[in-house]
């Protein structure tokens, strides 16, 4: 029988708990969406296959693409002439040998020495919004304090945008992944390419040395293309750390032992945030929309042209085939093979940025704020279940 999917999580801890019982039974299993049918990937190995790319497309406008799937109302001519617009630059979307011409350009922004050099930029942020809330205290909101004030502050000072218009932009980005209706999520997208589309022209007139400003004056990219990729490196530049940030932090609050072990051996951060992206998968599918463009094998499944594919990564991430004790929190295991970041051409293109946030983040947080804790009981901290990319709608804390 094919499963319904997309499933809510229930536990902040967990992935959907149907995930582990799909697994069991096979590496892929039939789904039913709300407009559609599609392959659901769930064990490691088979992940990393399909990610890899090879007979795989990412590209919504593929036949067969499962993304429309999500969605019962059929496709309408407005739909299909955002998607072509949308499409402009938003180079997580395309295949190879497009891809690359955009993710060649990129490289060299996002170099782990390059993130080494933001390093005391994101500390100095870190410690000026801990400034603001102990001025403040002793308690705060951690999710608008801390959690999505640092990645937005970082990837605005990165980008070149205005840090100022941060609540225009992060206000049109949760409604763009958590709205229901389709037509209110592309008109929060269209608010937020319009504001750059005016950013853009105005670093055209005026050059500058950011990355927008290399964009610009590359000569390689088109207005629109350059309008595109701001606005993928904006928004997933600051949603998805903004919801690992508190999601981390409480989860280290809950496991003090393993935090007094951060505490004593500051050495064992890298580690520990890559067991944080491996346990908690905040993008579980959500950008792991596949079809496949030849008929293949895949774990033994048939999979044929045209078959729509979702990566489950929280599922993967969990996979006792991949990690022995799955289910435990454990900063003490070798995690760094998770695919949390994806794998493959469309592996995270901001992983050394989001490992260097986390890691000062969280540490700079719990060194400076010894006594912290929630200040609310646990069942009362509100989770987003509903929404794709997982995370806390609020972390009440005090010291
Ligand atoms: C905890 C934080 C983050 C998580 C969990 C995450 C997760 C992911 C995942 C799973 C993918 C792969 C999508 C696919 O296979 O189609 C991806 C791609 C991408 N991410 Fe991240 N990301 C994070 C932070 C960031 C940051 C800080 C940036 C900064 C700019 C960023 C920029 C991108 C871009 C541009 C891509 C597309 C890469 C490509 O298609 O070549 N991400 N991310």
């Amino acid at each position: 029988m094919a499963e319904n999917f997309p499933l809510p999580r229930t536990c902040p801890y967990a992935p959907p708990p149907a995930y582990a019982r799909m697994r069991e039974q096979a590496p892929l299993v039939r789904a039913t969406l709300p407009g559609g049918e599609a392959w659901l990937v769930t064990r490691h190995a088979e992940a990393r296959q399909v990610l890899s790319g090879a007979g795989i497309s990412t590209n919504p406008a593929a036949p067969g693409h499962p993304s429309g799937a999500l969605s019962a109302e059929p496709p309408t001519p407005e739909r299909d002439a955002f998607m072509e617009e949308f499409a402009v630059g938003h180079f997580i979307d395309l295949d190879p040998p497009e891809h690359g011409r955009f993710r060649r350009l990129l490289i060299p922004e996002f170099t782990v020495k390059r993130m080494r050099e933001l390093r005391p930029g994101i500390q100095q942020i870190a410690d000026e919004l801990i400034d603001d809330m102990l001025a403040k205290g002793p308690e705060a909101e951690l999710v608008e304090a801390f959690g999505l004030a640092l990645p937005s502050l970082v990837i605005c000072r990165l980008l070149g945008v205005p840090y100022a218009e941060h609540e225009f932009f992060e206000s049109r980005t949760r409604t763009m992944v958590s709205a229901a209706d389709p037509g209110t999520r592309h008109a929060a997208v269209m608010e937020i390419r319009g504001f750059l589309d005016a950013l853009v022209t105005k670093a055209e007139a005026d050059p500058r040395d950011d990355l927008l400003g290399r964009l610009v004056g590359g000569g390689e990219l088109t207005h629109g293309e350059i309008v595109g990729v701001m606005f993928l490196l904006l928004v997933a530049g600051h949603e998805t750390t903004a919801n690992m940030i508190p999601l981390a932090a409480l989860t280290l609050m809950d496991h003090p032992a393993q935090l007094a072990a951060l505490r004593a051996d500051p050495g064992l951060w890298p580690m520990a945030v890559e067991e944080l992206l491996r346990y908690h998968s905040i993008a579980d599918w959500v950008a792991f929309d596949r079809v496949a463009t030849e008929d293949q094998h895949i774990g033994g499944q048939l999979v044929r042209k045209g078959e729509g594919i979702f990566v489950l990564g929280a599922s993967a991430n969990r996979d006792e085939r991949a990690f022995d004790r799955p289910d435990e929190f454990d900063i003490g295991r070798s995690a760094r093979h998770h695919v949390a970041f994806g794998y493959g051409v469309h592996q995270c293109l901001g992983q050394n940025l989001a490992r260097a946030e986390l890691e000062i983040a969280l540490r700079t947080l719990f060194e400076r704020l010894p006594g912290l804790r929630v200040a609310v009981p646990a069942e009362d901290v509100p989770i987003k279940h509903e929404s794709p990319i997982f995370g806390l709608k609020t972390l009440p804390v005090a010291w």
